[in-house]
């Protein structure tokens, strides 16, 4: 089985071919960092745009390097949502055109699933499993029973991890995507140096909030100097409180299922001190923790196309007139 996985949901164009359920033949990303970095966010006109010029080289250079054609597909699998709704959109109607012209099935996926099911592509997991999507637009805790059955435990009330971070290095002008730059200057930094809140931590559920983090660190950058000394200091507490609140939640998530199996995906996924943290608190508490390799992690058309190849063979398809959504509710559309 032969399936071409796209991706444009945010500001990566992203194809991949994969062959059954773990050959990636290839996996094609072009990132729009360097234009939207400028404006310190991604900007959604200029995002889907990009994804016009380059979604068909995108797709012949993941066939290319997976030396086959476009004859040689037996479906493709996209990305319907959630996602900037013009870059999604882009996406869309590039498979739509495919699946049409060559005859094969379309399937639209929905992006959370695919972060919480890439870990497929790399290993074997035992389920059901908890996953925890973090990103730049979601920060979601799922039950996964099986491939395509799923229930969603806990999710963010305002901004998503990845977002907070972003939005936080925006304030601070330090550059785009704030996750990694955070990360960075966090590496030099004292974990302990502010106190920040851990937003909704010791509530009884798996619901989150960034925003109030996000305003109690603006309001701090108002009242105290930031500058080179300290700015590592200040970004590893703030980092750190990011991580706690996410661990704890998950940690709840767990002690109220009895699964103790987690697995991490989505941007934020990336970064190496929450990694680090999960490990290392999860094996005091008796967790399996698993994490895709950070390339996995962050948007990419592979986790799209092993996910068409799970509905395709519980032979789910979409129509040709399927809509693209910016928002999407889990579990729902194209529900397996
Ligand atoms: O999954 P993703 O590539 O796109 C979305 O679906 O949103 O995630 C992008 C998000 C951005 O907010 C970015 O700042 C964050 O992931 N991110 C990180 C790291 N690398 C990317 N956050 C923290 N640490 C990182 N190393
Ligand atoms: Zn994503």
């Amino acid at each position: 089985m032969l399936i071409l996985g796209i991706d444009t949901s945010c500001d990566d164009t992203s194809v991949a071919l994969l062959r059954d359920e773990k050959e990636i033949l290839s996996n094609v990303v072009s990132s729009q960092v360097d234009l939207h970095a400028v404006f310190g966010g991604v900007v959604p006109e200029i995002a889907s745009r990009k994804h016009l010029e380059f979604i068909d080289i995108i797709a012949k250079e993941a066939l290319r390097e997976g030396k086959a054609d476009y004859r040689d597909l037996d479906a493709i699998s996209v990305t319907a949502g959630p996602g900037l709704i013009g870059s999604v959109l882009i996406g869309l109607c590039f498979a739509k055109g495919l699946a049409c012209s060559l005859q094969k099935p379309l399937i639209g996926v929905n992006h959370i699933e695919a972060h919480a099911m890439s870990i497929f592509l790399e290993r074997d997991v035992d389920l059901p499993f908890i996953a925890l999507v973090v990103s730049g637009g979601h920060t979601m805790i799922i039950r996964l029973d099986e491939p395509c059955r799923y229930s969603v435990l806990g999710t963010t009330k305002d901004d998503a991890a990845g977002e907070a971070f972003d939005k936080i290095a925006k304030y601070l002008a330090i550059g785009y995507p704030g996750g990694r730059i955070i990360e960075e200057y966090s590496r030099k930094g004292k974990k302990d140096h502010v106190m920040f809140p851990r937003p909704m931590m010791d509530d009884n559920t798996c619901d989150f909030s960034f925003s109030g983090l996000k305003t109690a660190f603006i309001n701090y950058a108002k009242h105290h100097r930031i500058d080179e000394k300290n700015i590592a200091d200040v970004l590893a507490s703030f980092q750190e409180a990011v991580i706690d609140v996410l661990f704890q939640k998950t940690l709840r998530a767990v002690k109220k299922t009895g699964i103790p199996r987690v697995v991490v995906g989505g941007g934020v996924a990336s970064n190496g001190r929450l990694r680090e943290v999960f490990q290392e608190r999860g094996k005091e508490g008796g967790l399996a923790v698993m994490f895709s390799s950070p390339g996995f992690c962050t948007d990419n058309g592979a986790m799209v196309a092993l996910l068409g190849h799970y509905y395709l063979r519980r032979g789910i398809v979409s129509p040709l007139d399927a809509k693209a959504f910016s928002r999407m509710a889990l579990p729902g559309f194209m529900k397996c």
